[in-house]
Protein backbone atom coordinates (compact mmCIF):
# COMPACT_ATOMS: atom_id res chain seq x y z
CA UNK A 1 0.00 0.00 0.00
CA UNK A 2 2.87 2.40 0.83
CA UNK A 3 4.85 1.50 -2.51
CA UNK A 4 1.15 2.70 -4.25
CA UNK A 5 1.33 6.03 -2.78
CA UNK A 6 4.90 6.96 -3.68
CA UNK A 7 4.48 5.54 -6.85
CA UNK A 8 1.23 8.04 -7.24
CA UNK A 9 3.54 11.21 -5.69
CA UNK A 10 6.01 10.71 -7.90
CA UNK A 11 4.07 10.12 -10.75
CA UNK A 12 2.40 13.32 -10.00
CA UNK A 13 5.70 15.64 -9.16
CA UNK A 14 7.35 14.89 -12.45
CA UNK A 15 3.91 15.92 -14.20
CA UNK A 16 3.79 19.47 -12.79
CA UNK A 17 7.69 19.58 -13.72
CA UNK A 18 6.79 18.71 -17.07
CA UNK A 19 4.30 21.68 -17.24
CA UNK A 20 6.17 24.35 -15.91
CA UNK A 21 8.96 22.91 -18.41
CA UNK A 22 6.42 23.56 -21.49
CA UNK A 23 4.97 26.89 -20.22
CA UNK A 24 8.55 28.75 -20.43
CA UNK A 25 9.45 26.87 -23.89
CA UNK A 26 9.29 29.56 -26.56
CA UNK A 27 11.61 29.35 -29.96
CA UNK A 28 14.06 31.52 -30.28
CA UNK A 29 12.94 33.68 -32.93
CA UNK A 30 13.79 37.40 -34.51
CA UNK A 31 12.54 39.58 -32.29
CA UNK A 32 12.27 43.72 -32.06
CA UNK A 33 14.06 45.14 -29.07
CA UNK A 34 12.98 48.74 -27.02
CA UNK A 35 15.84 50.46 -28.70
CA UNK A 36 14.49 50.14 -32.33
CA UNK A 37 17.28 47.07 -32.86
CA UNK A 38 16.33 43.42 -34.05
CA UNK A 39 17.15 40.47 -31.73
CA UNK A 40 16.83 36.92 -30.70
CA UNK A 41 14.43 36.24 -28.43
CA UNK A 42 15.61 33.87 -25.60
CA UNK A 43 15.77 33.55 -21.95
CA UNK A 44 18.17 36.16 -19.59
CA UNK A 45 20.38 33.56 -19.15
CA UNK A 46 20.69 32.59 -22.21
CA UNK A 47 21.57 35.53 -23.28
CA UNK A 48 24.19 36.53 -20.77
CA UNK A 49 25.87 33.60 -21.78
CA UNK A 50 25.92 34.48 -25.25
CA UNK A 51 27.24 37.82 -24.17
CA UNK A 52 23.97 39.43 -25.70
CA UNK A 53 22.49 42.60 -24.22
CA UNK A 54 18.62 42.36 -23.27
CA UNK A 55 16.68 45.06 -24.78
CA UNK A 56 12.58 44.65 -24.01
CA UNK A 57 10.49 41.57 -23.83
CA UNK A 58 9.25 39.17 -26.33
CA UNK A 59 7.32 35.80 -26.23
CA UNK A 60 4.08 37.30 -23.94
CA UNK A 61 6.85 38.72 -21.81
CA UNK A 62 8.60 35.09 -20.94
CA UNK A 63 11.35 35.81 -23.02
CA UNK A 64 13.81 38.66 -23.40
CA UNK A 65 15.16 40.50 -26.47
CA UNK A 66 18.28 39.75 -26.90
CA UNK A 67 20.70 42.12 -29.06
CA UNK A 68 24.15 41.43 -29.82
CA UNK A 69 26.43 44.52 -30.94
CA UNK A 70 30.20 44.33 -31.55
CA UNK A 71 32.71 45.83 -32.98
CA UNK A 72 36.51 45.47 -34.12
CA UNK A 73 38.48 42.51 -33.80
CA UNK A 74 35.85 40.35 -32.85
CA UNK A 75 34.22 37.00 -34.01
CA UNK A 76 30.73 36.59 -33.74
CA UNK A 77 28.36 33.17 -34.90
CA UNK A 78 25.14 35.28 -34.05
CA UNK A 79 22.09 35.67 -36.86
CA UNK A 80 21.45 39.50 -36.52
CA UNK A 81 24.00 40.75 -34.91
CA UNK A 82 25.18 44.52 -35.21
CA UNK A 83 28.64 45.49 -36.38
CA UNK A 84 29.47 48.91 -34.93
CA UNK A 85 32.01 51.37 -35.29
CA UNK A 86 34.51 51.89 -31.76
CA UNK A 87 32.95 54.22 -29.77
CA UNK A 88 29.43 54.04 -31.28
CA UNK A 89 27.17 55.71 -30.91
CA UNK A 90 29.61 58.48 -31.10
CA UNK A 91 32.04 58.44 -34.60
CA UNK A 92 35.20 57.03 -34.92
CA UNK A 93 38.16 59.38 -36.07
CA UNK A 94 40.76 56.76 -35.95
CA UNK A 95 42.55 55.41 -38.41
CA UNK A 96 43.62 51.51 -38.72
CA UNK A 97 41.83 48.42 -39.50
CA UNK A 98 38.77 47.11 -37.55
CA UNK A 99 37.40 43.41 -38.44
CA UNK A 100 34.62 41.45 -37.64
CA UNK A 101 34.54 37.73 -38.12
CA UNK A 102 31.63 36.31 -39.12
CA UNK A 103 31.32 32.32 -38.44
CA UNK A 104 28.39 30.25 -39.86
CA UNK A 105 25.51 30.03 -36.75
CA UNK A 106 24.35 26.77 -38.48
CA UNK A 107 25.83 24.66 -41.26
CA UNK A 108 23.00 25.13 -43.46
CA UNK A 109 24.33 28.73 -43.59
CA UNK A 110 24.32 29.64 -47.16
CA UNK A 111 24.78 33.56 -47.11
CA UNK A 112 25.46 36.52 -45.51
CA UNK A 113 23.16 39.45 -45.79
CA UNK A 114 24.84 43.06 -44.31
CA UNK A 115 22.35 45.68 -44.07
CA UNK A 116 23.98 49.08 -44.12
CA UNK A 117 21.88 50.43 -40.93
CA UNK A 118 24.46 53.29 -40.79
CA UNK A 119 27.77 53.59 -43.13
CA UNK A 120 29.73 57.05 -43.31
CA UNK A 121 33.40 56.27 -43.61
CA UNK A 122 35.73 59.06 -46.28
CA UNK A 123 34.44 58.77 -49.91
CA UNK A 124 36.74 58.47 -52.79
CA UNK A 125 39.53 61.06 -54.11
CA UNK A 126 38.05 63.44 -56.62
CA UNK A 127 40.34 62.09 -59.80
CA UNK A 128 39.65 59.04 -60.65
CA UNK A 129 37.37 57.78 -57.90
CA UNK A 130 39.18 55.25 -56.18
CA UNK A 131 38.56 54.25 -52.60
CA UNK A 132 42.35 55.32 -51.21
CA UNK A 133 41.72 56.85 -47.89
CA UNK A 134 39.03 54.35 -46.35
CA UNK A 135 37.25 50.86 -47.65
CA UNK A 136 34.83 48.19 -46.50
CA UNK A 137 35.88 45.28 -47.40
CA UNK A 138 34.81 42.01 -47.22
CA UNK A 139 36.85 38.70 -47.78
CA UNK A 140 36.18 35.04 -47.27
CA UNK A 141 33.49 34.70 -49.55
CA UNK A 142 32.53 35.80 -53.48
CA UNK A 143 34.83 38.51 -54.99
CA UNK A 144 32.89 42.14 -53.48
CA UNK A 145 34.29 45.47 -54.73
CA UNK A 146 35.67 47.10 -52.39
CA UNK A 147 33.60 50.55 -51.53
CA UNK A 148 33.63 53.59 -49.37
CA UNK A 149 31.98 56.70 -48.50
CA UNK A 150 27.89 57.33 -47.98
CA UNK A 151 26.15 54.32 -48.11
CA UNK A 152 23.32 53.99 -45.32
CA UNK A 153 20.49 52.26 -46.66
CA UNK A 154 22.31 50.22 -49.08
CA UNK A 155 23.06 46.30 -48.51
CA UNK A 156 25.16 43.35 -49.93
CA UNK A 157 24.56 39.25 -50.23
CA UNK A 158 27.67 37.37 -49.60
CA UNK A 159 27.91 33.74 -50.78
CA UNK A 160 29.14 32.35 -47.61
CA UNK A 161 30.51 28.91 -49.58
CA UNK A 162 29.94 25.43 -48.37
CA UNK A 163 31.29 24.20 -44.94
CA UNK A 164 32.73 26.18 -42.29
CA UNK A 165 36.32 26.15 -42.54
CA UNK A 166 36.12 29.80 -44.69
CA UNK A 167 34.65 32.51 -42.67
CA UNK A 168 33.77 35.21 -44.07
CA UNK A 169 35.85 39.06 -42.39
CA UNK A 170 34.36 42.31 -42.58
CA UNK A 171 36.86 45.23 -42.65
CA UNK A 172 36.77 48.51 -42.12
CA UNK A 173 40.14 50.34 -43.34
CA UNK A 174 40.85 53.92 -42.42
CA UNK A 175 43.63 56.33 -43.04
CA UNK A 176 44.18 59.63 -43.87
CA UNK A 177 42.42 62.78 -42.84
CA UNK A 178 40.15 63.40 -39.29
CA UNK A 179 36.78 62.35 -40.36
CA UNK A 180 33.87 61.79 -38.49
CA UNK A 181 33.08 58.28 -39.39
CA UNK A 182 30.12 55.67 -38.49
CA UNK A 183 28.87 52.16 -39.23
CA UNK A 184 26.61 49.71 -38.16
CA UNK A 185 25.76 46.91 -40.22
CA UNK A 186 23.80 44.17 -39.30
CA UNK A 187 24.54 40.65 -40.37
CA UNK A 188 21.71 38.12 -41.28
CA UNK A 189 22.46 34.83 -41.44
CA UNK A 190 20.67 33.31 -44.41
CA UNK A 191 20.12 29.76 -44.60
CA UNK A 192 20.42 27.65 -47.86
CA UNK A 193 17.01 26.10 -47.77
CA UNK A 194 14.62 29.27 -47.59
CA UNK A 195 12.92 31.25 -50.62
CA UNK A 196 13.96 34.29 -49.45
CA UNK A 197 17.54 33.89 -50.16
CA UNK A 198 19.43 35.90 -53.32
CA UNK A 199 19.83 34.25 -56.57
CA UNK A 200 23.55 33.25 -57.43
CA UNK A 201 25.65 36.17 -58.67
CA UNK A 202 23.48 38.88 -57.14
CA UNK A 203 25.14 41.14 -54.84
CA UNK A 204 21.77 43.07 -54.14
CA UNK A 205 18.51 41.79 -53.83
CA UNK A 206 15.16 43.37 -54.67
CA UNK A 207 11.76 41.65 -54.48
CA UNK A 208 8.37 43.40 -54.35
CA UNK A 209 6.90 45.35 -57.48
CA UNK A 210 8.50 48.45 -57.21
CA UNK A 211 11.78 49.84 -55.43
CA UNK A 212 14.86 51.84 -55.82
CA UNK A 213 18.22 50.94 -56.29
CA UNK A 214 20.95 53.30 -55.84
CA UNK A 215 24.51 52.55 -56.36
CA UNK A 216 27.03 52.78 -53.65
CA UNK A 217 27.95 56.45 -52.52
CA UNK A 218 25.22 57.70 -54.53
CA UNK A 219 24.59 61.30 -53.60
CA UNK A 220 22.90 63.85 -55.74
CA UNK A 221 25.00 66.72 -54.38
CA UNK A 222 28.45 65.59 -53.15
CA UNK A 223 27.90 61.32 -54.59
CA UNK A 224 30.65 60.17 -56.61
CA UNK A 225 30.59 56.99 -59.00
CA UNK A 226 33.20 54.65 -57.29
CA UNK A 227 35.56 53.15 -59.45
CA UNK A 228 36.29 49.33 -59.94
CA UNK A 229 32.70 48.26 -59.01
CA UNK A 230 31.47 44.98 -61.10
CA UNK A 231 28.42 43.12 -59.70
CA UNK A 232 24.94 42.42 -60.02
CA UNK A 233 21.73 43.64 -58.92
CA UNK A 234 19.14 41.34 -58.89
CA UNK A 235 15.16 42.07 -58.49
CA UNK A 236 12.99 38.90 -58.27
CA UNK A 237 10.48 38.37 -60.74
CA UNK A 238 7.09 38.21 -58.64
CA UNK A 239 4.06 36.10 -59.52
CA UNK A 240 2.07 37.24 -62.86
CA UNK A 241 4.54 39.60 -63.58
CA UNK A 242 6.69 39.83 -67.29
CA UNK A 243 9.13 42.39 -67.30
CA UNK A 244 10.80 44.90 -65.30
CA UNK A 245 10.63 48.97 -66.11
CA UNK A 246 13.35 51.29 -64.90
CA UNK A 247 13.03 55.05 -64.56
CA UNK A 248 15.65 57.23 -63.46
CA UNK A 249 14.41 59.06 -60.30
CA UNK A 250 13.70 62.40 -59.91
CA UNK A 251 16.63 64.60 -58.91
CA UNK A 252 15.02 67.28 -56.45
CA UNK A 253 18.60 68.83 -55.73
CA UNK A 254 20.26 69.43 -59.00
CA UNK A 255 19.37 72.07 -62.02
CA UNK A 256 19.34 68.86 -64.73
CA UNK A 257 18.92 65.54 -62.85
CA UNK A 258 22.18 63.84 -62.17
CA UNK A 259 20.29 60.77 -60.55
CA UNK A 260 21.73 58.43 -63.83
CA UNK A 261 25.54 59.71 -64.99
CA UNK A 262 27.80 56.81 -65.83
CA UNK A 263 31.24 58.11 -66.99
CA UNK A 264 28.79 61.23 -68.21
CA UNK A 265 28.93 63.91 -64.75
CA UNK A 266 29.13 66.93 -65.95
CA UNK A 267 27.55 70.40 -65.56
CA UNK A 268 26.62 70.62 -69.42
CA UNK A 269 23.50 68.21 -70.53
CA UNK A 270 25.59 64.41 -71.76
CA UNK A 271 23.49 62.11 -73.76
CA UNK A 272 22.88 58.59 -73.23
CA UNK A 273 25.11 56.17 -74.55
CA UNK A 274 24.48 52.07 -75.41
CA UNK A 275 26.14 49.24 -76.52
CA UNK A 276 29.71 47.92 -76.78
CA UNK A 277 29.50 48.80 -80.79
CA UNK A 278 32.57 51.28 -81.87
CA UNK A 279 31.83 55.24 -82.11
CA UNK A 280 31.47 58.06 -79.67
CA UNK A 281 28.46 57.22 -78.13
CA UNK A 282 29.19 53.25 -76.78
CA UNK A 283 30.04 52.14 -73.38
CA UNK A 284 33.29 50.94 -73.37
CA UNK A 285 34.35 51.40 -70.01
CA UNK A 286 31.52 51.67 -67.66
CA UNK A 287 28.00 50.34 -68.26
CA UNK A 288 24.75 49.48 -66.65
CA UNK A 289 23.60 46.56 -67.95
CA UNK A 290 20.02 45.67 -68.67
CA UNK A 291 19.40 42.59 -70.74
CA UNK A 292 17.51 43.39 -74.08
CA UNK A 293 16.65 46.69 -72.89
CA UNK A 294 14.68 49.18 -74.83
CA UNK A 295 12.88 52.23 -74.37
CA UNK A 296 9.00 51.94 -73.48
CA UNK A 297 6.62 52.74 -76.29
CA UNK A 298 9.27 51.25 -78.64
CA UNK A 299 9.09 47.53 -77.76
CA UNK A 300 10.91 45.32 -79.67
CA UNK A 301 10.12 41.49 -80.04
CA UNK A 302 13.32 41.19 -82.11
CA UNK A 303 16.37 40.66 -80.43
CA UNK A 304 18.60 42.91 -82.75
CA UNK A 305 16.63 45.76 -81.66
CA UNK A 306 17.41 45.92 -77.90
CA UNK A 307 20.77 46.95 -76.23
CA UNK A 308 22.56 45.74 -72.97
CA UNK A 309 24.54 48.41 -72.17
CA UNK A 310 23.54 51.92 -71.10
CA UNK A 311 25.92 54.82 -70.07
CA UNK A 312 26.34 58.55 -70.23
CA UNK A 313 24.16 61.25 -68.43
CA UNK A 314 20.65 60.67 -69.56
CA UNK A 315 18.87 57.53 -68.74
CA UNK A 316 17.63 55.75 -72.37
CA UNK A 317 18.11 52.62 -74.56
CA UNK A 318 17.91 55.35 -77.46
CA UNK A 319 21.03 57.68 -77.75
CA UNK A 320 19.08 60.53 -77.41
CA UNK A 321 18.98 63.98 -74.60
CA UNK A 322 15.78 63.00 -73.08
CA UNK A 323 15.33 60.26 -70.32
CA UNK A 324 13.21 57.08 -70.78
CA UNK A 325 11.30 55.01 -69.10
CA UNK A 326 13.19 51.74 -70.33
CA UNK A 327 11.83 48.01 -70.61
CA UNK A 328 13.68 45.14 -69.87
CA UNK A 329 12.74 41.35 -70.93
CA UNK A 330 14.35 39.30 -69.52
CA UNK A 331 12.89 36.45 -71.37
CA UNK A 332 10.76 35.74 -74.08
CA UNK A 333 8.03 38.23 -74.12
CA UNK A 334 5.71 37.00 -77.10
CA UNK A 335 5.30 33.55 -74.22
CA UNK A 336 4.64 35.87 -71.56
CA UNK A 337 1.95 37.87 -72.80
CA UNK A 338 0.29 34.82 -73.75
CA UNK A 339 0.18 33.29 -70.74
CA UNK A 340 -1.21 36.50 -69.42
C1 LIG B 1 18.46 34.69 -39.13
O1 LIG B 1 17.42 35.61 -38.90
C2 LIG B 1 16.58 35.83 -40.01
C3 LIG B 1 15.50 36.85 -39.65
O2 LIG B 1 15.83 37.70 -38.70
C4 LIG B 1 15.92 34.55 -40.43
O3 LIG B 1 15.13 34.78 -41.57
C5 LIG B 1 16.99 33.52 -40.72
O4 LIG B 1 16.39 32.29 -41.03
C6 LIG B 1 17.91 33.35 -39.53
N1 LIG B 1 19.01 32.47 -39.87
C7 LIG B 1 19.23 31.31 -39.26
C8 LIG B 1 20.45 30.54 -39.69
O5 LIG B 1 18.51 30.87 -38.40
C1 LIG C 1 19.63 75.61 -65.33
O1 LIG C 1 20.36 75.34 -66.50
C2 LIG C 1 20.04 76.15 -67.61
C3 LIG C 1 20.78 75.66 -68.83
O2 LIG C 1 21.94 74.96 -68.51
C4 LIG C 1 20.34 77.58 -67.27
O3 LIG C 1 19.98 78.43 -68.34
C5 LIG C 1 19.56 77.99 -66.03
O4 LIG C 1 19.90 79.29 -65.63
C6 LIG C 1 19.85 77.04 -64.89
N1 LIG C 1 18.98 77.33 -63.79
C7 LIG C 1 19.41 77.37 -62.54
C8 LIG C 1 18.38 77.67 -61.52
O5 LIG C 1 20.56 77.15 -62.23
C1 LIG D 1 8.93 32.86 -77.84
O1 LIG D 1 7.72 32.21 -77.58
C2 LIG D 1 6.87 32.07 -78.74
C3 LIG D 1 5.53 31.50 -78.29
O2 LIG D 1 5.69 30.45 -77.39
C4 LIG D 1 7.61 31.19 -79.77
O3 LIG D 1 6.82 31.06 -80.94
C5 LIG D 1 8.96 31.85 -80.12
O4 LIG D 1 9.69 31.01 -81.00
C6 LIG D 1 9.78 32.12 -78.86
N1 LIG D 1 10.95 32.90 -79.23
C7 LIG D 1 12.18 32.60 -78.80
C8 LIG D 1 13.27 33.53 -79.25
O5 LIG D 1 12.45 31.65 -78.09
Amino acid sequence: MTDYLENELNVWVTYIVLSLFTVVTFANGACAGASGDNGTCMTARECASRAGSANGYCANGFGLCCIFMTSCGSSTSENGTYFVNSGYPSSYDGTGSCELTVVKSHPDVCQIRLDFDRFTISGPEQMNHVCNQDQFIVSGGNPIPAICGVNQGSHMYIDAGIGTTNPVKLTFVTSGNSYARMWKVKVTQIPCSTIYKADEGCLQYYTGVSGQMRSFNYDSVSGLQLSNQDYGICVRMERNFCGIQYTSCPDTVNNRSRSFTLSGNSNTPVNSMTGSGAGPNNCAYDWLLVPCASNVGRIQPNQALCTDRICGGTFSADLSMQSSPVMSEFFNYTRCHHRL
